[in-house]
């Protein structure tokens, strides 16, 4: 079959895969090829069982796959064939060198920048899918033009704001799409291309354009801005406790004046994922490499909170629990660092599980979808620790559950048959105030939720 247009994607993880799998499924006149270092990712993108958990992506995988939709190892036989190329490789925070810790690591992004110069016989429309530091795209342009030899290479910024759990509907129906260009004759061709794409789906008024600077810095911005009002909310949550205020009273009361909106104001045990933290890492470097100490000091604030929720959550436990976990067994309800994935990336479940262990608490984790990931995260941690789907099971003979994630599973649960099976007096530390407090209290647990007082039998 002859097709309109073909693409590329360097990178099938958890922005890659999806991303394009929408596009061959909404277009099936443009051929889609999705391409990675990792034979095994690759092999399991070919198989009835997907690498990532995402609601919705199986059907729509399996309906584009092998028709318009291709994954593939051939990474130079993509470039070479492909007009357009999406790069989404990774690009985590660097752990070593100047910036470590803070800054983007970019060697995957520029190794790749090069693949496609060596590789590419004719001209390439590249887009950055991938977060990447603003300035990104002139390092990227000089790389592909390094070689003199005549191919033309556009750079377009096109960030992904879909966020895990959600990303098929947000694929599908997104609040907008948002792409960035040179603003020369090229760049604007370019652009125009990309918009062409999407609005095979997306209505035009959606589909915003900017230029290549602004497109990539209002990534990191958005997630910055998403990422504090959590941090904000934390942060009255410690408030809350102090004073028998009521985080979720408050967040309504202040969510429904619409300037403010009611998004992303749950209290919370922290955020987690792969981008809020290192985007904002990110954003603190730049803003302090350009001079700009205290706009790096106000961003940095939002983690010094999310550090701190963490801190809190243990210390509350410690202090509700006589002060010792030593030799306690602690549920953990949820492993993911947010509900419908398995994804368990800055899970704050991770550093709680470390510093239950450094208690010398016995742990036992459930989890629907992230125990495979979280045998990995908490590979080399002292002390045993259970691994067991099922809920009921997991908390059997437990001293306290701590709700990590929202699972909509935990709200459903049978309570006064778990508080049965465990050692009294049973606590629940309700880190995502999804639990109804009150029944639970009722049935004889001492109750810990985030920023509303606690209900205690003693
Ligand atoms: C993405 C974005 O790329 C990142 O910038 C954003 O902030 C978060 O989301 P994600 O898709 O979540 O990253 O990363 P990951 O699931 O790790 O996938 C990246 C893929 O790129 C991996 O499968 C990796 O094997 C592949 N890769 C990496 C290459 O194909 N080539 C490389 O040189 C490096
Ligand atoms: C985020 C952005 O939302 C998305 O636009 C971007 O493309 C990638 O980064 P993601 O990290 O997948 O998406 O999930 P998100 O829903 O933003 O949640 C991030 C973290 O914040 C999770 O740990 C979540 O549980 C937490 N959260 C979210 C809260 O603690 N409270 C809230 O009110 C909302």
């Amino acid at each position: 079959m002859n097709f309109e247009k073909t693409i590329l994607c360097i990178g099938a993880g958890y922005v890659g895969g999806p991303t394009m799998a929408m596009i061959a499924y909404k277009c099936p006149q443009y051929k889609v090829t999705v391409v990675d270092i990792n034979p095994e990712r690759i092999a399991r993108w070919n198989s009835d069982e997907l690498p990532i958990y995402e609601p919705g992506l199986d059907e729509i995988v399996k309906t584009a796959r092998g028709r318009n939709l291709f994954f593939s190892t051939e990474i130079e036989k993509g470039i070479k064939e492909s007009e357009i190329i999406f790069v989404s490789v990774n690009t985590p925070t660097k752990t070593y060198g100047t910036g470590a810790g803070m800054a983007a690591d970019l060697q995957y992004w520029e190794k790749t920048a090069r693949q496609i110069r060596e590789s590419a016989e004719s001209h390439k429309i590249v887009i950055e899918k991938s977060t990447l530091p603003v300035k990104t795209a002139l390092a990227m342009e000089r790389i592909l033009t390094s070689m003199n030899n005549g191919i033309r290479f556009d750079v377009l910024s096109n960030p992904e704001f879909s966020a895990e759990g959600t990303a098929i509907k947000d694929l599908e129906d997104p609040d907008r799409v948002l792409i960035g260009s040179r603003e020369t004759s090229s760049g604007l061709k370019a652009r125009d291309e990309l918009v062409e794409i999407y609005a095979n789906w997306v209505s035009r008024e959606r589909i915003i354009t900017s230029n290549i600077w602004s497109s990539e810095l209002s990534k990191l911005v958005s997630n910055a801005f998403l990422a504090q009002r959590i941090s904000s909310v934390n942060s009255i949550s410690a408030l809350c406790e102090k004073t028998e205020a009521n985080i979720a009273e408050v967040a309504r009361a202040v969510g429904m004046d619409c300037r403010i909106g009611d998004k992303f104001l749950n209290a919370s045990i922290g955020f987690g994922g792969s981008c809020f933290k290192k985007d904002i890492l990110n954003l603190v470097y730049i803003c302090r490499s350009l001079g700009l100490d205290e706009v790096a000091d106000y961003w940095e604030g939002v983690i010094k909170i999310n550090d701190y929720q963490k801190e809190r959550f243990i210390l509350n436990m410690l202090s509700a629990m006589f002060n010792t976990l030593a030799g306690k067994k602690i549920c953990l309800f949820g492993f993911a660092f947010k509900a419908n994935t398995g994804d368990t990336r800055e899970s704050p479940a991770i550093s709680i599980a470390g510093k239950l262990a450094e208690e010398k608490a016995i742990i036992a984790i459930t989890d629907p979808q992230a125990l495979r990931n979280a045998m990995i995260d908490l590979d080399g941690i002292d002390g045993g620790i259970e691994y067991v789907e099922d809920p009921y099971e997991a908390s059997n003979g437990c001293d306290a559950i701590a709700v990590m994630t929202e699972w909509d599973v935990y709200t459903d649960l049978d309570y006064e048959q778990i508080y049965k099976s465990m050692t009294k007096p049973a606590f629940i530390f309700d880190g995502r105030n999804i639990l109804d407090h009150e029944k639970l209290f009722e049935i004889g647990f001492n109750v810990f939720p985030i920023g509303k007082p606690p209900l205690t039998h003693f």
